[in-house]
């Protein structure tokens, strides 16, 4: 209990013969600083008495003799700081002893992620770690490259469905939930669907044979077909080689 009434700063120097040292630090009520040097540099390390937590950096460092990198810190009453429940409250919002333990519960359409108790520790800690407050509601989710959603509710428990552009389709889950602030799956992806590539010179002949058979007379038709190969680019050779391949194809299927 000797904490109580003693307010002193505690400085221990481990400063070796040098010309060289950081400015004095000032008192720090209810704490203490216990000062080292470590591989060169000197280091100094806050701690708060039993019943009061620290405010600010632990460790201050001092390397070349010129300054402290942060303000000094400060001891507040309360063994741990005071718990912050953004969205919820805290069972205590004032000041806490060594073992005091407090429950946490969040606010309409929020939901508590962490434990819903902590206890303050001997190092001035909580433990578990403090929880937080998470919002139910969604939010809008997001879009796939070629494709969208339908749905407007965003909220806990609504459904949204996506789809893809056409020649697109879906990979991945279509119909998503709204659970408690996250969306029951990942977003989906739209893929391109693929085509076969079509083999150029038997469908440049198709069409001209098609020519063929849809004029009766004859003379026409040939002047059809003739134009056709021209339009299409192709060479007697092409044509023989084309001919030759249907063949083979009719001979094959009378077989099978
Ligand atoms: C030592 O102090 C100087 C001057 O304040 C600073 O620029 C430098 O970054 C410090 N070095 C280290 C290792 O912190
Ligand atoms: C904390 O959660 C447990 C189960 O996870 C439950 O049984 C208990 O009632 C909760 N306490 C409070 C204060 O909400
Ligand atoms: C405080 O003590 C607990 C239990 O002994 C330990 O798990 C935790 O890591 C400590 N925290 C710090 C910052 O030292
Ligand atoms: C046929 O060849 C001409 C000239 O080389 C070219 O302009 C035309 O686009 C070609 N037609 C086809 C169907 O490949």
């Amino acid at each position: 209990m000797v904490f109580w009434f003693v307010c002193y700063l505690v400085v221990v120097w481990l400063i070796s013969a040098s010309d060289e040292s950081c400015p004095e630090l000032p008192f720090v009520e209810n704490g203490i600083i216990v000062i080292k040097e470590v591989e060169g540099q000197i280091l100094g390390t806050c701690l708060c008495i039993k019943g009061y937590h620290l405010v600010g950096e632990k460790t201050l460092f001092c390397n070349a003799s010129v300054e402290w990198n942060a303000p000094v810190p400060t001891c507040r009453l309360g063994h741990c700081p005071d718990p912050v429940l953004v969205n919820g409250e805290p069972s205590s919002l004032g000041p806490v002893n060594v073992n005091d333990k407090i429950t946490f519960k969040c606010n309409e359409d929020y939901i508590l992620k962490g434990s819903n108790w902590s206890q303050c520790l001997d190092n001035h800690t909580w433990m578990p770690p403090l929880p937080v407050c998470k919002s139910r509601y969604c939010g809008p989710p997001g879009n796939p490259a070629h494709g969208y959603f339908e749905g407007r509710d965003f909220n806990s428990g609504s459904t949204i469905t996506y789809h893809c552009e056409d020649k697109y389709h879906l990979v991945g889950t279509r119909d998503q939930q709204c659970v408690d602030g996250e969306w029951s799956s990942a977003l989906p992806i739209c893929e391109l669907i693929q085509e076969a590539p079509k083999p150029i010179p038997q469908t440049a002949f198709e069409k001209a044979l098609f020519a063929f058979q849809e004029n009766k007379e004859l003379c026409k038709a040939i002047e059809n077909f003739v134009q056709r190969l021209k339009e299409n680019n192709l060479t007697m050779e092409e044509l023989k080689y084309s001919l030759e391949n249907k063949k083979a194809e009719l001979e094959a299927k009378m077989l099978s």
